[in-house]
């Protein structure tokens, strides 16, 4: 059988006159009086063809036949669309295929949902995720991730990194989220852990000479899931030799440039915006700033140094600060939405979010009383305000303010729906990182990174005379518009000040030969100085394809339950299979 000369986005006017065979999807089938016309769909585009009955009158009547989703081959003659009936939306949009035969090669039933449009319900598009594939859009983002990493890969290649795979079945490595074990049946009563990344090993790749190395890692980490969060994601991890940050950025920046331009057109300008994790903790709420809008925090506790406004007095006479921001002309938010900024204030750990709104000449707010005059006058001129504007505040630790108000402002502009160029690219490298994070509720020190990035050496003094939390890390994560699409850092890559931070993390002798002897002995041979770099592959796709969700951008993503509906899992498995795993279920069934 020949199936086909070219696809269904081949055909031009310079093809008026050829004799041509397609094979692809009956994408929809109207009738006209008799003569049918039904757009032919594949992967590439769509192809309008003709059935005429007094031209072929067999092929005319079986075309009566055809539904939507059935697949076909039709041999025809490419002519010239009637004036006026050319389609500019299509790439053949100028001719159609005068059809002269016909093959059904296979029938479908009628599909669970529209193939025109997206359905809301993502249930039932991932249930039937062949059908949803076949959608020009799905289409689409799987082409545009598979040119992504193609491009990606070519300019690694380039720069003399080497594509080597690591090991699936592993250890633990800490990454921060709860492992996926795997028993291992050969040796009972122990577990495999699926990679969270493959940090380890690249780092020991170094140690093995590699100089340089990449992978289009598959990542798994347990953890609760969101819109851009899979259980089972993908990263471009990159690891050098006798390199630095400075070099690493550059690096991403040339990639990033040719992916945007290859990808989409756009021409990226280079170097990125660097700016310190202090900084914009401080100016913006958050160590991965949407810095497409203002809305910045302002610091204002000096204006309210002597104020008695207990909620103020309370956070400055505890070492805290009083921060606020100014959302222009939201003077109209609604009570509800008050109240849910005072929920999303409280998720970062806020205690409240006082407010005033500027309305017809007057402060609206429950606290304006406990002010000054001289208070409001400072206030209303460092936060510029002016009628209509809509102004919040954190008073707490420098931390939970920046924070909480990090957050009500990304709401704010959700609510405000400020107007966002969608071609603008904000990138952002935030640098600088702490090293460590206290955690109140474990009474212990956690890696803000991980465990095996190295604090800066101006930095080493505090970490021996125990002031931890001040230790600044040679960590840097990359920001594109607000989404974290990538961190890493320079490593340790001796054994003695691993040792130490091992210590400092809480990490005790016996078990850091257990967990850890492999990398500590590595590092006692000649390891070289080495850092890198890992890429979220499909939040960097998701951005590139204007997909809110990065499960848009995976061929078979799991849902916000960690399912993958299409074929069910996960799923039971017999009490017998577990046996032989050594591994006793409780769980009911
Ligand atoms: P990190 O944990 O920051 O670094 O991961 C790197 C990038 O991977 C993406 N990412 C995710 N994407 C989808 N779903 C997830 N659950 C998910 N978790 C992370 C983010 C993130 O920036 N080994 C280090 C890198 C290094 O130091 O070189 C690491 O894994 O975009
Ligand atoms: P209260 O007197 O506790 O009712 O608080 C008065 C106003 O201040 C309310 O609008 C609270 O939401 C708000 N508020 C309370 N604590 C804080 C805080 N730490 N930071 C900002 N606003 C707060």
């Amino acid at each position: 059988m020949h199936y086909r000369d070219c696809s269904c986005a081949s055909l031009r006017v310079e093809d008026i006159g050829r004799s041509v065979t397609l094979s692809g999807w009956v994408a929809s089938r109207r009738d006209h009086g008799g003569v049918i016309f039904i757009d032919l769909r594949d992967r590439e585009g769509m192809t309008q063809i003709v059935f005429r009955p007094e031209h072929h009158p067999k092929a005319a009547s079986e075309a009566h036949s055809l539904r939507s989703e059935d697949v076909v081959t039709i041999h025809g003659e490419v002519v010239a669309r009637l004036e006026g009936t050319e389609n500019d939306d299509l790439l053949t949009g100028a001719v159609e295929l005068v059809a002269a035969t016909l093959h059904v090669l296979n029938r479908s039933e009628v599909p669970p949902f529209p193939m025109e449009e997206r359905i809301g319900n993502e249930d039932l598009r991932l249930t039937y995720r062949y059908l949803d594939l076949r959608r020009p859009e799905m289409t689409a983002n799987i082409r545009l991730r598979h040119r992504v990493t193609k491009i990606i890969r070519d300019v690694l290649d380039e720069e003399g990194f080497w594509e080597i795979e690591t090991p699936i079945l592993c250890n633990s490595t800490p990454e921060g989220a709860r492992d996926f074990l795997v028993p291992a049946r050969l040796s009972p009563g122990k577990f495999y852990a699926l990679p969270q990344a493959p940090q380890q090993y690249k780092q020991l790749l170094m140690v093995g000479g590699v100089d340089r190395y990449f992978q289009i890692a598959r990542c798994f980490r347990d953890e609760d899931l969101r819109a851009d969060r899979q259980p089972e994601f993908t990263q471009v991890d990159i690891e050098a030799s006798f390199i630095s940050d400075k070099k690493i950025f550059a690096l991403i920046e040339k990639m990033f440039q040719k992916v945007f331009r290859e990808a989409r057109g756009i021409e990226i300008k280079t170097p990125f915006l660097r700016m310190t994790h202090q900084e914009a903790m401080n100016r913006f709420g958050s160590d991965k700033p949407d810095m497409r809008f203002e809305m910045e925090l302002q610091d204002i506790s000096s204006i309210f140094s002597k104020t008695e406004f207990k909620v103020f007095r309370g956070a400055l006479d505890n070492v805290g600060v009083i921060k606020a921001i100014n959302a222009k002309g939201f003077a109209s938010i609604t009570s509800g939405q008050i109240e849910t900024l005072t929920e999303v204030a409280k998720s970062a750990g806020a205690k409240g979010l006082a407010f005033i709104k500027v309305e017809n000449g007057e402060w609206k707010s429950p606290i304006v009383k406990f002010f000054t005059e001289t208070e409001k006058a400072e206030l209303s001129k460092q936060l510029k305000m002016e009628e209509g504007d809509l102004i919040l505040f954190g008073a707490d630790r420098w931390e939970t303010a920046c924070a909480a108000l990090g957050r009500v402002r990304l709401k704010v502009a959700e609510y405000q729906k400020i107007p966002i160029d969608r071609e603008e690219l904000a990138f952002l490298w935030v640098v600088d990182f702490p090293l460590l994070s206290y955690c109140e509720e474990e009474n212990r020190w956690n890696a803000v990174h991980h465990p095996f990035t190295r604090p800066k050496a101006q930095d080493e003094e505090l970490l021996l005379t125990g002031r931890l939390g001040e230790v600044r890390a040679e960590a840097y994560d990359i920001v594109l518009n607000g989404v974290e699409i990538g961190g890493g850092s320079l490593r340790i890559h001796e054994r003695d000040l691993q040792a130490r931070i091992f210590a400092a993390l809480g990490i005790n002798e016996v078990q850091q030969k257990e967990l850890f002897g492999h990398l500590l002995n590595a590092f006692q041979y000649g390891a070289p100085p080495h850092g890198g770099i890992a890429l979220g592959l499909d939040r960097l796709i998701s951005l590139i394809a204007y997909e809110e969700s990065i499960r848009d951008v995976i061929a078979f993503p799991k849902n916000n339950r960690g399912m993958e509906l299409m074929t069910g899992s996960p799923s039971p498995v017999d009490e017998k299979e577990l046996r032989v795993l050594s591994i006793t279920s409780t769980s009911k069934k």
